[in-house]
Parts: C-alpha cells; structure tokens; sequence
C-alpha cells in the first residue's frame, strides 16, 4: 500500500473516489499538511454525517451530535471538557500504576512459557481491562465484554458477519445502560459517574448519551493500542537494530512509543463531511461532499519526514498524525500512551530476545490496519531497572 499512497500524494492528493454500490462517492485526502487543513477547519467540516468510511457511507453515524467523536461544538466541547477530568495524566495515575504491573505479570509468563500468540495473550488484554480500570467496569464482567467488543468491530477475517456484529453491539450497550444506571444512584470518580451527575450548559445528559459515549470510550481504545502494540513486536522482528537500540537503552521508551505509533497507524482514516465548498489543492470540495483523511498516507508524507519508509525510535521532530489532528485528537491519547510505553518498557526489560514462531494474520478492515494473530518466541532476560 505504501506505493499507492505514495502515487496518490504525488499525483493525485485530492482525489475523488467515484460512487459504487455501496455508497456514494467520497475525496480522499493523502497529504499531511492537507489532512491538517481539513481537521482543523471545524467551520467548514463537521463530524456529525459520521467519521469513519463505513458509517458515512451508510448514510450517517447513529450516536451523531451525542459521542463526542461525532459531535461538533458546542456541545463537543462541553463535553469533552467534563471527559478531560478523567483523562489528564494527573487522575490517571492509579490506572497507569496498574497497566505496568498488569504488563509485567503478562510478560514474565510469556517469557517463562517460550512461545504466545502476543496478539491474543498479551496486547489484547491490556488495552480493554485498562477502559475496565478506568470505567470501573466489575471484574466478573470484563471477559464477556471483551468477547463482546471483538465480534462487534474487529474484523480479523474476510467476511465478517454484520448479523452477529450488531448483535454485539447492542449487548454492549445493554450493558452500559445497567452501569449508568447504578452509577446515577452511587457515583464514583469514573467518567461514568461524570457524565451521570454533570450539569452542563446544554442540560444533562441522558442515559442513552452516556451509554453511547462509553461505547465509544470502549470502542476507540481497545483495538487502537492493541494494534500498536502488535505492531512493535512485528517491527521489531523486522528491525533487530532498532530492537537493539530499544534493549539498550540508545533510545527512550518516549521516542519509541511516538514512533511505534507513526508505524503501526492503527486507525488508517477519519472522516468529516463538507459543510461548504473548499478548495484544496486546486480541486473544489463542494458543500455535503464526504472527505476521508488518510492518516496513515500523512503519517508517510516525504516532505514532513525524513526517510518516511524507515523505523526510527529516535525520530525526533515526529509529529505523526496517528491520534488525530485538531479540536478531535485523541481523548485517549495518554492512556494509549501510557499503554504502549509500559509495554515497550516491559519488552526491554523481560525480554532479551524474539523470533517469530508461525505465521500472522492480519485485518480485513478499511478503517483499523494491524496484525490479529502473532505467533512469537521469547527469551526471558535478566530484569534490571523496573519501577512499578
Ligand atoms: C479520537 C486514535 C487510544 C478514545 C481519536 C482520533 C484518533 C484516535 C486518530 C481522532 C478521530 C477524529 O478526528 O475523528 C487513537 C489511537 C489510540 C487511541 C491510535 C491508541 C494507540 C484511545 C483510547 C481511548 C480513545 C485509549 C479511550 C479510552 C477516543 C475518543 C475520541 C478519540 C473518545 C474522540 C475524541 C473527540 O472527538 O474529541 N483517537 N486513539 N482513544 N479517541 Fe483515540
């Protein structure tokens, strides 16, 4: 894929993807600086007709106007305010504190065992029991929802069934609807127990809106460091010197982390629709025209970064576009971080050494890129330097 951006960005950067059968047609945008001027523009852009492919093509996001992803101000920005007490670094402490310990109990097991899926045994727990912690999802809960949000969006095979898909989907949301309940009668200090007992501007907030943005809280952080993750084992196998450099602490768990996220791009494009004509590029967006950003085009870009096509740890300056750009970045951005440089920082610490053990399956998605299964062989390493 990397030479077909490559001839995009080159050729053709605003490019009109005609209507097929599925839906209608769409710009697709590929170079840095003009995914940054769409992202920026919330005048002219709007999140609300949906910001993935699928669902805009579909004709619109259902949660429109109430999940933050898919709300304009002003209501974006009240409510993600309120979010924002729950995902600075400072209330995140305790869920950080959890998250290494949580990756070190999986990593001395896997190195004490030789061989794992790392995909399935150790990058697919962290990311959902840490939206758990932060939630306060239940314990007993939290096997089923990861069972629940796996059929409900990845698609980790060529057909996926869109029956079984919905039907996760609305369990999941059955679900939240019992936990905001409880959280309206007892309230924590969890988002949940913000958004039940908030008194915003616009009024308060239902417990169908709740319940929408604890999906998408869910949704929007489970697959995305999962697959960042994966990704660094993968790019690490491929790259043994930038495995060196990480193991011996040539580089910081910092400057890795950024670059794990500009490789891996987990999310590949966010969409918005045009609210009034725009020229980019010399070609015209016109007002209702739906426009995808490829992050993972930008992320690539030759004329923002150097030697775009190599896995550098110590890329500095690397601002990638993998958690978004503008008033939408990342919500999650800290906690994903926080994610993966524990992850990085137990690889260099347990593990002295790994190969790959069988072959890796990757995603069928347009939306998430990213490797489901990776059979890998560890070798454990003497631990020196770990602070919980
Ligand atoms: C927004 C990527 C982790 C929740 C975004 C956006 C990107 C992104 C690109 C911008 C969407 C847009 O412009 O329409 C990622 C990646 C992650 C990650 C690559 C991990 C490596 C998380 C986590 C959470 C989360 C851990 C929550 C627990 C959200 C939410 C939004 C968002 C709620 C919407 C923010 C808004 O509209 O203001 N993410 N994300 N993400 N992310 Fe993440």
């Amino acid at each position: 894929m990397d030479e077909v951006w490559r001839r995009f960005r080159a050729d053709d950067p605003v490019h009109w993807h005609p209507a097929t059968e599925r839906g209608p047609g769409f710009w697709v945008i590929s170079r840095y600086a003009d995914i940054c001027a769409v992202l920026r523009d919330d005048a002219r852009f709007t999140s609300e007709k949906g910001n993935v492919l699928a669902t805009m093509l579909a004709g619109g996001d259902t949660g429109a106007g109430r999940m933050l992803a898919v709300t304009d101000p002003p209501h974006h920005t009240e409510l993600r305010r309120l979010l924002l007490r729950a995902f600075a670094p400072r209330p995140l402490e305790g869920v950080a504190r959890r998250v290494r310990r949580a990756t070190r109990l999986l990593l001395t097991e896997a190195v004490e065992r030789g061989e794992c899926d790392f995909a399935r045994d150790i990058a697919s727990v962290i990311p959902l029991a840490t939206i758990c912690d932060l939630l306060d999802v239940p314990e007993a809960d939290r096997r089923e929802l990861l069972t629940l949000t796996k059929s409900a969006l990845a698609s980790d095979y060529a057909d996926p069934d869109a029956g079984e898909d919905r039907l996760a989907r609305a369990e999941i949301l059955l679900y939240f609807a019992d936990l905001v309940k409880e959280r309206r009668a007892s309230p924590g200090a969890d988002p949940i127990s913000l958004m039940a007992t908030a008194e915003l501007p616009g009024g308060r907030l239902s417990d169908d809106d709740i319940v929408l943005n604890c999906y998408s809280l869910i949704m929007g952080g489970d697959e995305t460091s999962r697959l960042a993750m994966i990704g660094a084992v993968h790019a690490f196998m491929a790259y043994p010197d930038q495995w060196a450099a990480l193991r011996n602490r040539a580089v910081t768990v910092e400057s890795a982390g950024e670059e794990v996220l500009r490789w891996t791009t987990p999310t590949m494009h966010f969409g918005r629709a045009a609210v009034a004509d725009v020229e980019l590029d010399g070609r015209t967006i016109a007002a209702g025209d739906l426009v995808t950003t490829w992050l993972v085009s930008g992320n690539r870009d030759e004329s923002v970064f150097a030697a775009p096509d190599t896995f550098d740890l110590a890329r500095s300056p690397n601002k990638h576009l993998a958690l978004g750009y503008g008033r939408h970045f990342c919500i999650g951005a800290h906690l994903g971080r926080v994610e993966i440089n524990a992850m990085l920082d137990g690889l260099r610490t347990f593990v002295a050494g790994m190969e790959p053990a069988g072959t890796e399956r990757r995603l069928y998605s347009s939306f998430l890129s990213g490797i489901s299964s990776l059979p890998v062989r560890l070798k454990a390493a003497e631990p020196v330097g770990w602070e919980e």
